[in-house]
């Protein structure tokens, strides 16, 4: 049986959003890796939107706190609300990955859509496909995003990647300085599922620019900060023209996760290995044990970028590269952005699964209190003040009763 991780999570969210209780506690996706090993292009593709900043050289130098929200299918986009929005939508933003509660439905009258109103209860059912429009045109409208240090509203992913750059650029300065200081951005869009990613700057050995002498200490400390959280994803990104014996990534990751059991080992720029040499052994795990393993991928070089080639062409050229290479076509199927993406979603999938029986116990608890109120009201329960009460209840048992038939053995997008 087909099921959607995205409406199943969002609807799991909602529910609990609804009636009260914690949300599910999505585990962060953080990637790591030596500067310019890639990471701000994994990151991107995954997402599958040209957003950030990337190039040779370091370009990212201050974290960037991505939270994904997922907007109902029919909702809206309203128009900004400055008195409510963005600064107050982030109270209870950073660090930790926790769903935020979503807003109440806001509709283009009523721009007081705001997230310190209780939520409608549901949103309009979900019709189980979030399916994929392109993501041109009409669909425009239904993906914005929002960063926590400015009250307008971006359309525009150029847009947004620029005002990534700028922000950088007013707390770091011009000369390759680095802060701590975290950039939040909030991409709201119907086919994305509500989950973090973090996008940090890369391991350096030596001080350039304006940066301090000891700023190898202070990047591996900051990255330290975020992959240390056992509820961590860690993207461990090591380009494959460089040994891997030479990774930082792996080390890091290493040393807060010893086991290998949150760490999945991504090899970038497989293009640009030495003629003659493949990496056909570590993506087999003959070299470096990772529960989770290694994937290969081709990200788009510094030429694809100058010549703004589109993400969908980029992925497209990946899957044709390793199709075609005598070295990987045997595993072609499971190398790639795609395969990533896929991987990353069994990785959350799994964690769901593990909390299931805890969220069961609760809504089964929570359901057990409304009957009885319900039960204490008569027939009345499905007039008036009650029929929320009723609703709610119907919702839940139907919610469990389906959650728990579709989630097994099933592979779902993060984003369409
Ligand atoms: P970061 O510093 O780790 O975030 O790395 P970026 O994502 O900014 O990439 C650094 C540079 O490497 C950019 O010019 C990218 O175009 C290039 N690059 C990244 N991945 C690949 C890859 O798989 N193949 C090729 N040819 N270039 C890549
Ligand atoms: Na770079
Ligand atoms: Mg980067």
């Amino acid at each position: 049986m087909d099921a959607d991780l995205i409406s199943l999570v969002n609807k799991l969210q909602d529910t609990f959003n609804a009636i009260g209780g914690e949300t599910v506690d999505l585990p962060q996706i953080v990637v790591v890796g030596s500067q310019s090993s890639g990471k701000s292009s994994v990151l991107e593709t995954i997402v599958g939107r040209d957003f950030l900043p990337r190039g040779s050289g370091i370009v990212t130098r201050r974290p960037l706190i991505l939270q994904l929200v997922h907007l109902p299918p029919s909702q809206p986009a309203g128009p900004p609300s400055p008195a409510t929005g963005v600064a107050s939508s982030y109270a209870s933003l950073p660090t930790s990955s926790k769903m935020p509660v979503r807003s109440g439905r806001s509709t283009p009258n009523a721009p007081g859509g705001s997230p310190n109103l209780p939520a409608a209860p549901f949103p309009p059912a979900y019709n189980g496909s979030s399916s994929s429009s392109a993501y041109s045109a009409p669909a425009m409208a239904r993906e914005y995003g929002e960063f926590l240090h400015t009250d307008k509203r971006f359309y525009d992913f150029a847009e947004m990647r620029r005002e990534v750059e700028q922000e950088t650029f007013r707390v770091c300065g011009q000369n390759k300085g680095v802060s701590r200081l975290p950039i939040n951005l909030k991409v709201y869009s119907e086919r994305v599922l509500n989950l973090t990613l973090v996008d940090l700057p890369g391991l350096t050995k030596i001080a350039i620019g304006d940066q301090p002498s000891d700023i190898e200490r202070q990047i591996r400390s900051l990255v330290l900060d975020y992959i240390s959280k056992p509820n961590c994803v860690i993207l461990a990104v090591s380009p494959a023209n460089v040994d891997l014996a030479n990774s930082d990534a792996l080390k890091l990751a290493r040393s807060v996760d010893p086991q290998g059991r949150r760490t999945i080992g991504v090899l970038t720029k497989l293009d640009l290995m030495d003629a003659g040499t493949n990496a056909l052994d570590i993506l087999t795990g003959r070299v470096y044990p990772l529960k989770l393993g290694f994937i290969g991928v081709v990200n788009r070089s510094q030429a694809d970028i100058n010549n703004n080639k589109s993400i969908s062409d980029a992925i497209d050229a990946e899957a044709d590269y390793f199709r075609n290479h005598p070295g990987y076509r045997n595993i072609a199927h499971r190398c790639g952005t795609k395969y990533l993406a896929k991987t990353l979603n069994q990785v959350l999938l799994g964690h769901i699964r593990d909390k299931l029986p805890d969220m069961k116990a609760r809504l089964n608890t929570l359901m057990g209190q409304t009957q009885q109120e319900l039960n204490a009201f008569g027939d009345s329960a499905f007039l008036g003040e009650q029929h929320r009460g009723s609703l709610i209840l119907k919702l839940m048992t139907q919610f469990v009763r389906d959650f728990t038939a579709s989630i097994d053995g099933t592979s779902f997008e993060i984003s369409t």
